[in-house]
């Protein structure tokens, strides 16, 4: 049966950006994405950051065509693409297989448009809301994606880009490891949803820095082939894993964000215990660990070194990168975005501080100038060069992948009526 409608098997869809408090570093099979260690992420709000995919299926298409942020990519090249495109495809073929009425699309070629609202040079990874948004895409244009749940497709997502796995899912999200070589254990499941804990916002800050890091999938095998504190990290995660998601149940900051912060540290230590070294975290990056450390101990009294103290008020993550992502209860926002501001000056045009600021703009003003003057002296960190910061990105917890239009929609499809970008 063919459908009267010529763009019937298109879809358009956005998926998010995670930043997980518990580190994926390191994978035991390097063609199915399996890893050395279960992980667990944040899905942060498409409202901010988003990757948005147009996906059609149509028997006029010649070959499988991708065209990434305006730019056409050579698909056939990009392996981990293959081994989706592969495995939606087959799961569709059982489908026809079992239903002979259905449109034969496991055999039609497809036409997948994609973009990302924010700037490659914002230095957040692409890959994860990537692949997200293209497997999400691709099981809904080809019909496959009520037939198999959530956490399957999340195993597929997985073998595009690891990290892609946590960004089929909302809300707090854990990356299992599992144990079976064929990998069908290794999946997504949500912890909980994006509605547990309102109170999380996150602060992205966007180091200065062009630089071209170590790529992720690169520098974890090196680490995988000669860092011996990684086998002491993949021996302690399993303890750190439960206690993350006995956190997130209890919404208990404190133990949220010092298993957040060791669980950073720990990654970047294995990262310069890699031969040759690793380095990802940079001046302005240390800065942030500084500023972060010193604050925090305003609050956690007694200046008693060691875990399990109260008062915390804003946690830093690193992925491989310098940009620091900060996970802080919303009541403090204000006055870790002041605390910033002093020691990271903004610029100085109006503006370039509109657009250096965001949304963190709503939440300026409403600190207390005074507890803020206080809390800068007591910190004692020299300033930063202005512009040591390119920007900062407000954003909060959000949910997974939308469904932005089924069908061709004018306004909507990244794609032109004729299947090319518009
Ligand atoms: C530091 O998922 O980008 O962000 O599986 O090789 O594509 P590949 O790697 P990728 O690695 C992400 C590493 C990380 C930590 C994390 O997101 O858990």
């Amino acid at each position: 049966m063919l459908s009267t409608n010529p763009h019937a098997f298109e879809v358009t869809v956005s998926a998010p950006v995670n930043i997980a408090v518990v580190k994926y570093w390191g994978k035991r099979d390097t063609s199915l994405l399996l890893p050395t260690n279960s992980s667990l992420s944040l899905t942060l709000s498409q409202d901010d950051l988003r990757s948005t995919t147009t996906v059609r299926a149509d028997p006029s298409f010649e070959r499988d065509r991708l065209w990434l942020n305006g730019k056409e990519e050579d698909v056939t090249k990009n392996k981990r693409m293959v081994n989706v495109v592969r495995e939606l495809r087959a799961l569709r073929q059982r489908m026809e297989q079992d239903d002979a009425s259905l449109e034969k699309l496991s055999a039609q070629k497809l036409h997948v448009c994609s973009q990302n609202n924010f700037p490659t040079a914002a230095g957040l990874a692409s890959s994860a809301s990537g692949f997200a948004a293209l497997t999400f895409g691709i099981a809904h244009a080809i019909g496959v994606a009520d037939k198999v749940s959530r956490s399957d497709l999340s195993r597929l997502a997985r073998l595009g880009s690891g990290s892609a796995c946590r960004s089929l899912f909302g809300g707090f999200v854990a990356w299992e490891m599992g144990s079976r070589p064929d990998g069908v254990d290794s999946v997504a499941v949500q912890v909980a949803d994006e509605s547990h804990w309102p109170d999380m916002e996150a602060l992205v800050l966007v180091a200065s820095d062009a630089r071209k890091d170590t790529p992720s999938t690169a520098g974890m095998q090196l680490t995988v082939e000669t860092s011996e504190l990684l086998q002491e990290r993949i021996r302690q995660v399993p303890q750190r894993m439960q206690d993350m998601k006995q956190a997130i149940a209890n919404k208990d900051y404190d133990a949220f964000a010092e298993l957040t912060m060791m669980d950073s540290n720990q990654f970047h230590a294995v990262c310069l215990d890699t031969f040759p070294p690793i380095t990802y975290l940079n001046d302005v990056s240390r800065a942030v660990i500084h500023l972060i450390t010193a604050y925090n101990a305003l609050f956690t009294g007694d200046g008693r070194s060691g875990r399990g103290k109260k008062g915390y008020r804003a946690a830093y993550t690193f992925d491989a990168g310098p940009n620091a992502v900060l996970y802080i209860l919303k009541e403090h926002v204000p006055e870790v975005l002041a605390l910033v501001n002093r020691f990271f000056p903004p610029p100085e045009g109006e503006g370039e501080r509109k657009e250096y600021f965001g949304r963190a703009a709503n939440f300026m003003g409403s600190e207390n100038v005074k507890a803020v003057d206080d809390m800068v002296s007591r910190i004692g960190m020299k300033p930063l060069e202005r512009g040591s910061l390119r920007r900062i990105i407000s954003t909060s917890v959000g949910d997974g992948p939308r469904i932005l239009a089924r069908g061709w929609n004018a306004h909507v499809s990244l794609l032109g009526e004729d299947g090319l970008p518009k």
